[in-house]
Formats: C-alpha cells, structure tokens, sequence
C-alpha cells in the first residue's frame, strides 16, 4: 500500500484514455451481472462491487439539481478516496470488497432528547429518496459531477430532537481494520471523523447520501450511509457514517488533526483562499468531459452554491476560518 498525501500530482494519473464511457459501462455491468448470477464470478472488484448495488426508489429533485453533465459511474466509482482502503484513487474500488455494509446501525448521542442505537432500516424508513445532482470539488484540485441519492440530513437530525446545547453534530466511520485494510496503518487517527456546525448540517442542501445513479452506494463510496455537503471540500464528505453525536464545542475532524495548517474545520470551496501548498482558483474535471487537452476551469465561490449559502458565513473572516 503506497502511503501518500493529498497533492495535487495524485489527480494527474488518471487520463482521458483510460475512462470508460456511461453505455460501455452500462454493457460491460451487464455482463458482469450476469456473471455474477451464474457464479463465473467471485472475487470482488470495484465493477463488481458496483454490480451488487441494489436499485432505489428515487424522484429526481431539479430545485437541487446543476445541469453539468455528470461524470460515467465508472469515474465516480473507480477513482476515490477512502483511506481506510488505502490512500492511492484506486485502492478503495480494489480492495473494499470484503467490506460488509449489512447489517447496519448508527448510534446517536449526545445533546438530544431521543438517542440510542438505530438500524439503517430505521434511518430510512421514514424518508423518500431524493436525486439530487451535485458538483462535488476535491481539495486536490479535481472535481466532478455526481447524482447522488438521498434525504436532507436536516430530516434525520430533526427526528433526534436536538436541544439548544447543540451547536455542533459530530459523525464517526467505523472502525474495522479485519475489513478496512487501510485502518491496519497508521495514515490518519482513526476512527475517520468530521463535524459540521448546527446551520450548515440543518442546510436543506445537506445531503444524507445512500445511493448514486439509482442504486445503492458501493463501497468505496461510503456504504451504506454517507454525508453530502456539496459547497465544502470532498475530505467533509464522511463515509460509512456509524455514529452521530449533536455537540455544544466544535468537534474535531480527520484532516484537520492529521495538518492543521492545510486543512481547517469549515473546508468551504474558496478559489481566493489557497492550500499552502497549491493554488484552489481552478480545477480539472475528471472524465471526458475534461477534454481532450484536459483544460481546468475556474473553481466558484463555495462550489457555485454561493447563494444558497453565503449567508451563512456573513459575519466570518474565510481566510482565517478557512
Ligand atoms: N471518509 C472516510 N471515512 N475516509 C476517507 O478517507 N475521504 C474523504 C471523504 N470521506 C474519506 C472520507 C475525501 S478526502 C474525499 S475527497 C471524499 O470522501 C471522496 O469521496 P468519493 O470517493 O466518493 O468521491
């Protein structure tokens, strides 16, 4: 396992050439569905993760909808970061097949009225499943363009009853080195943890993540549950979510332990507040649609989401909140 941190040189070893398009992949999963059906296979990829996804219900929801193109499945399954997989963009689709998201259960806590143990049947029961197309920038510099399926976390966090000591909500990954390679290597404290303050997480753009493209995630992505906070920097979007803690101090948050210089609590994508180490003015898209010389674009103000939620930072220095 290569050990490795975020820069941007990591988002150059993927080129044009080596992505499928959407209907190849579309062919190639139905072949692989087949197979595995019939048995021809066994070992587990990330195609064939993908393969086992299960369909969901979901009405599409255009007011929280970018028209981008969004990147083929294969993209978005195959190049991620999931460091208790391992820290290269292929590791998590190689090596989380032996990762079991069923069965599931988060515990809540803290400041709260209703709290315990809660099944992942019991999460979604009372949610209708949403898609919701979002741009999606990692801090590395390359972006891309996702529909995910989901339910804004803020119905979730209502359920709990948080009362009014709760400023903050602290979520936690599991912790499970036998099925997480990663976890066996000290690369980050884990378990992987992140925070959110109260207004961000309550956000109706907030996004409890269960599926993309209609199934649900695999797990590279963060099965089976997962956060979405689209106008934030991806190392906010914590996978395999198996705690959930309302908290009146702000929490602490992987990245953020791991380089507290590079990386800050709030995360917002801001093209005029660089990483110490490189420019975040521009981005490159992954995929195709990247073209052919593989041109960046200019990165916008808290991800193109500014006016759904600058008014959240309206008092805030962003350069040293960053
Ligand atoms: N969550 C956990 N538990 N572990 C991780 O290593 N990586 C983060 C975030 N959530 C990470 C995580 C980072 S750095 C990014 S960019 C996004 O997940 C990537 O999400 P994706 O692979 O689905 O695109």
């Amino acid at each position: 396992m290569r050990i490795s941190r975020h820069k941007p040189e990591d988002c150059a070893c993927i080129r044009p050439s080596e992505i499928t398009a959407e209907a190849t992949y579309l062919n190639r999963r139905d072949v692989l569905k087949a197979a595995v059906a019939t048995g021809l296979i066994t070992s587990a990829s990330g195609s064939i993760q993908a393969a086992n996804s299960q369909s969901l219900v979901t009405v599409k929801n255009p007011s929280f909808s970018v028209s981008d193109k969004p990147n083929a499945y294969d993209e978005i399954t195959n190049y991620n970061n999931f460091y208790e997989f391992g820290t290269s963009k292929e590791d998590p689709a190689q090596h989380s097949g032996a990762f079991k998201p069923k069965p599931w259960s988060v515990k809540i806590g803290g400041e709260c009225e209703v709290k315990g143990s809660f099944t992942l049947e019991d999460i979604l029961k009372p949610h209708s499943l949403e898609e919701r197309i979002y741009r999606f920038r990692c801090v590395e510099a390359w972006s891309m363009v996702i529909p995910w399926v989901g339910f804004p976390l803020k119905d979730l966090l209502g359920r709990f009853k948080p009362t009014s000591k709760a400023k903050y909500v602290a979520f936690k990954t599991i912790m499970r080195p036998s099925e997480m390679p990663g976890q066996r290597f000290h690369t980050l404290d884990w378990p992987y943890v992140e925070g959110l303050r109260m207004d961000e997480a309550t956000h109706p753009l907030s996004l409890m993540a269960v599926g993309l493209y209609g199934k649900t995630l695999p797990n590279q992505n963060g099965a089976p549950l997962r956060l979405v906070v689209p106008w934030k920097y991806g190392f906010k979007n914590i996978k395999s979510i198996v705690e959930i803690n309302f908290v009146e101090k702000q929490p602490p948050s992987s990245w953020n332990i791991a380089n507290p210089d590079e990386y800050g609590f709030y995360s917002n994508v801001n093209p005029t507040v660089d990483h110490p180490r490189w420019s975040q003015a521009r981005e490159r898209r992954i995929g195709a649609s990247a073209g052919l010389f593989n041109a960046r674009q200019e990165t916008l103000m808290f991800n193109g989401y500014e006016a759904q939620v600058a008014s959240l930072y309206k008092d805030m220095d962003l350069r040293r909140n960053f």
